[in-house]
């Protein structure tokens, strides 16, 4: 099996159908990825229902169709469950309602890596464990399905009870659209699909907000206007083009789309976010994934009523900047 799977061959989807086609597919979890994974393995020909609480998540699905059960009577009936509710309460739900109700040689279906490579999820021993991670957000999986497309996933056998976990897997990844064109299948494991998730977070993702922050800051102290500083940094969508670019046509391939001026100003003053001193932070954060310490710590922080987390988002969004966006979007139209 190579690394990469791009789509099946007519024999391979043959053999691998057979394990699922008559399975009763239950999607726990009617959100951003519920829904789109639950309507595509529908028009995909499975067999599916949805476990969900009363609230208007469970409404949508039976507006669109699907019968609804409480989570404890979907997991009954289910050959294949998957979990597609937030990550932080799946251990608390596993507990109440699906571990018990669960029938041997049924099929888990995580679309992350967290909380069963944590082990934070109590799992009957004689069940299948799969995880299906898309790479998209949920409204494009279905987007990309009606047009025919496909899409990213990292994808892994967490534990193969039955014999033909790998089977299941290649079918139910085929049902959500990962194999039209486009779309691709990476042969992953629930420790990496929780690495590269978590690092992104911990490395780049939070390190822009807090550079913009930064830029912000020493802009507007030598004159600059916040509205100027504001579109320039994302505000305008320049940001979003260049991200298409880098995804069109390489990370640094994009730079030629860019002046000679902005390309040699890039690439001299680039490197100085990235020396040792900060890769070593990037592999401090690696280890804090990998060794336990970030989920230790997050779920304390839930445990004490996300009193942290609410005191970071109230300092974060009392700086000037915030106010100053909130007038330009007014402005704009963007936000009442
Ligand atoms: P979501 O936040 O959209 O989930 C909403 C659903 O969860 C609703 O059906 C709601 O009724 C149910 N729910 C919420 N709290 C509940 C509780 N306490 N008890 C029972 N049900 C509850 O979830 P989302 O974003 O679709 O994430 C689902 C899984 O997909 C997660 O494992 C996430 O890591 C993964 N994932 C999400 C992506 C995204 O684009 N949001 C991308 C790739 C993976």
């Amino acid at each position: 099996m190579t690394h990469l799977i791009t789509s099946l061959t007519n024999e391979q989807k043959q053999k691998v159908w057979k394990t699922i086609k008559d399975k009763t597919i239950a999607v726990i979890g009617y959100g951003n990825q519920g829904r789109s994974q639950a309507l595509n393995m529908h028009d995909s020909g499975l067999n599916v229902i949805v476990g969900n609480v009363r609230d208007s998540y469970a409404e949508l699905a039976e507006k669109d169709g699907f019968k609804v059960y409480s989570i404890a009577e979907a997991a009954k009936k289910a050959d294949v469950l998957f979990i597609l509710i937030p990550d932080e309460v799946q251990p608390e739900v596993f507990e109440k309602d699906i571990n018990k109700n669960m029938k041997e040689n049924s099929t888990v279906v995580f679309a992350s890596g967290y909380n069963y490579f944590y082990g934070l999820v109590n799992i009957p021993e004689k069940t299948n464990v799969l995880m299906i991670a898309p790479r998209m957000i949920g409204f494009g999986i279905r987007d990309l399905f009606l047009k025919g497309q496909g899409f990213p996933a990292l994808i892994a056998v967490g534990k193969d009870y039955t014999n033909d976990a790998e089977d299941q897997l290649l079918a139910l990844t085929d049902a959500i659209g990962v194999f039209k064109p486009n779309g691709v299948a990476i042969w992953s494991s629930f420790r990496e699909e929780t690495l590269v998730d978590l690092l992104t977070e911990h490395s780049w993702a939070g390190a822009l907000l807090y550079i913009f922050r930064a830029y912000y800051e020493v802009a507007t102290e030598l004159g600059a206007s916040p509205e100027a500083v504001i579109l320039e940094l994302y505000a305008s969508g320049e940001l979003e083009e260049i991200a298409r670019s880098m995804k069109e046509q390489g990370l640094f391939k994009q730079l030629k789309n860019h002046s000679r001026t902005s390309q040699y100003g890039q690439l001299t003053r680039g490197p100085k976010y990235a020396d040792e001193k900060i890769k070593e932070i990037i592999r401090n954060e690696a280890m804090d994934i990998l060794n336990g310490a970030f989920a230790k710590e997050w779920t304390l922080e839930r445990q004490a009523g996300f009193i942290h987390f609410n005191k970071l988002y109230e300092l974060a969004t009392e700086h000037p900047m915030e106010k100053e966006e909130e007038k330009l979007y007014k402005i704009l139209g963007r936000i009442k």
